[in-house]
């Protein structure tokens, strides 16, 4: 019999996020973004709601969240900017804060970012910064912004030397995730979101790294049910580790699994090769040279491969990119501690090693070696 995703079926999920400064809930449930208005009123009453999304989840959704909150008697304006990655700038945030400050937004205004992880880390250094600081409410759209981006409480723009480089802590007071909105999310942009929750489940739960391969259909095809059980599992597996390291100086490393070398990949691909498969074939890769370490248990690469399988992103993609480049990519990672790359290795598929503490160096000469072999194709 094929095992489910294990939840209770419709209730709404609440994962509390502690943080230094208090406690925000990530509600979770099928039909929340029409119960938005009173949302606000119960979590972030303010005079006046200004919420950001980017212009096509704004006729998807934001219009209407906005037309509700007028209807429940709340004052709510829309802002909104291009979609994309391209928008998340210090441009676009100038041009959304002046927007906000010609519409009269005073420190009794909120923040209500509606959309994906750009709309999040850009809405949420908007209200970051606005004033010296207005509240943030967190209603993510995309799996990527459900299963990480809204979680957390780090917000950034993108600047000329690199990603998320200019950007502020500022959790929010509630988040706010609808799987039902994951419907209309095309389907590469669900695995991108689908291969951090097997990141999740491969850091810290093994059971649940599981259920998402067996789910892996449903989960692609955006099945709600399905989608609702991982999000609230990945939000509680996120939740304990940003709540036991908020401002990233330990254990929240561990979510940095796959990506030394998955944003590598990203980066020299030119970022034609998106995030999720990027920390997919980052992940394949780390556990090898965990194996080649000894640190590893073997077949564990072997065990992600698999899994990743089943959500297309089982391979590493094929680059038409020296070793070099992509080692120097490495070295310029901004986590790099003196110039050496760091990476977090699993013990074994559900539990990373953390002898020495949560990330460390490897040899370049091995780190060298399993990149070559990948590149050459033997992944
Ligand atoms: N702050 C963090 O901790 C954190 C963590 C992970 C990622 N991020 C950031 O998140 C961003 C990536 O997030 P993303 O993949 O959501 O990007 P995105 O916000 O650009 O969304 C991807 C695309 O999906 C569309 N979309 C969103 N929701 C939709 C829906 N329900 N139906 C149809 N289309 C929808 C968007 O319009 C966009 O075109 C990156 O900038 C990354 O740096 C931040
Ligand atoms: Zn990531």
């Amino acid at each position: 019999m094929k095992r489910r995703l294990r939840s209770a079926p419709d209730a709404v999920g609440a994962v509390p996020v502690r943080t230094g400064t208090g406690s925000y809930p990530v509600l979770v449930g099928l039909g929340l973004l029409e119960r938005i208005p009173e949302l606000l009123c119960e979590y972030a009453p303010g005079h006046r709601y200004a919420l950001i999304s980017d212009d096509h989840v704004a006729s998807l959704y934001a219009e209407s969240v906005v037309a509700s909150c007028t209807d429940a008697g709340l004052d709510a304006g829309l802002f909104t900017f291009p979609q994309g990655e391209a928008s998340k700038t210090r441009k676009q945030w100038s041009i959304l804060t002046d927007a906000l400050l010609d519409a009269g937004i005073r420190r009794d205004g909120v923040v209500v970012a509606l959309g994906g992880g750009v709309t999040g880390d850009l809405g949420g250094f908007v209200a970051a910064t606005y004033l010296r600081g207005i509240p943030v409410v967190q209603v993510p759209t995309s799996l990527v912004a459900m299963i990480d981006a809204s979680v957390g409480g780090k917000t950034a723009v993108d600047v000329r030397a690199g990603k998320n480089l200019v950007g502020a802590f500022h959790p929010p007071r509630v988040v706010v995730a609808d799987p039902l909105a994951i419907g209309t999310l095309p389907v590469h942009e669900r695995a991108q979101g689908l291969a951090e929750a097997i990141k999740h489940g491969a850091i810290l739960d093994s059971r649940y790294f599981d259920d998402l391969s067996e789910a892996a259909d449903g989960l692609l095809a955006g099945d709600a049910r399905a989608t609702r059980a991982a999000v609230l599992r990945s939000v509680e597996l996120k939740a304990r580790v940003v709540t036991e390291d908020e401002h990233e100086e330990g254990f929240r490393q561990i979510l940095n699994f796959g990506h030394t070398i998955g944003h590598a990949i990203e980066a020299a691909s030119s970022y034609s090769v998106g995030h999720g498969m990027a920390i997919a074939a980052g992940m394949i890769l780390e556990a090898r040279l965990g194996e080649r370490l000894g640190v590893t248990e073997t077949g564990t690469s072997e065990r992600l491969s698999r899994a990743l399988s089943r959500f297309g992103m089982g391979a590493v993609p094929r680059l038409d990119v020296g070793i070099d480049e992509i080692l120097g990519y490495m070295g310029v990672d901004k986590k790099a501690r003196q110039g050496r790359a760091r990476f977090v290795f699993l013990r074994s598929v559900g539990s990373v090693r953390g002898d020495d503490g949560w990330s460390s160096e490897a040899p370049p000469a091995e780190v060298s070696r399993v990149v070559e072999e990948a590149l050459r194709g033997g992944a």
